[in-house]
């Protein structure tokens, strides 16, 4: 289990570096935070998010029953997002205790490596995984979801805010 990173943390701002390395410490870091991904019960992670600013991502959304094979992206770029929206809730495990809606693109594509350093391109993902692999590549960047909502919004949480930053 890796120790997640919350709000207030600044590897959280900051734009990742890509992945050079498709080592045996890349594929533990890589085991490591589909454990972590599962302990937590969540959706995606993203490395800022345990610490280590590297372009590397793990979304899964299953439902947790049966075998499930987690998405893994290295360096991932979106290749085509739809011009259509959807607005939905979204949560993130660094800022626990905070839900938004937030409009993102109701479809699009990514193309990444995976742990072996092989392409991988996920095309035309549509509802939860549109959604999970959108946020999760804004967390490479340095952002993070409460930046998608106005700055009325992000006031009102101000308190929360404030007390995920203070609980480090
Ligand atoms: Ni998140």
């Amino acid at each position: 289990m890796l120790e997640l990173c919350y709000y207030g943390d600044t590897v959280l701002r900051k734009a990742a570096a890509p992945v050079e390395n498709f080592d045996e410490g890349l594929a533990e870091l890589i085991n490591e935070m589909i454990d972590t991904l599962r302990a937590e019960d969540g959706v995606g992670l993203a490395a800022p998010q345990v610490g280590k600013s590297l372009r590397l991502v793990v979304v899964d959304v299953s439902s947790g029953e049966g075998e499930s094979e987690p998405h893994v992206l290295v360096n991932p770029e979106i290749t085509c997002a739809s011009e259509e929206k959807i607005v939905e809730e979204e949560g993130c495990l660094s800022l626990p205790g905070i839900t938004l809606m937030v409009s993102r693109s109701a479809k699009v594509s990514v193309k990444a490596k995976n742990g072996k350093g092989e392409e991988v391109t996920i095309e035309n993902a549509e509802g939860l995984l549109a959604k999970a692999l959108q946020h999760e590549l804004d967390h490479i960047n340095g952002i993070l979801f409460i930046d998608h909502v106005s700055s009325v919004q992000r006031a009102m949480l101000s308190g929360k805010l404030k007390k995920i930053a203070g609980k480090k």
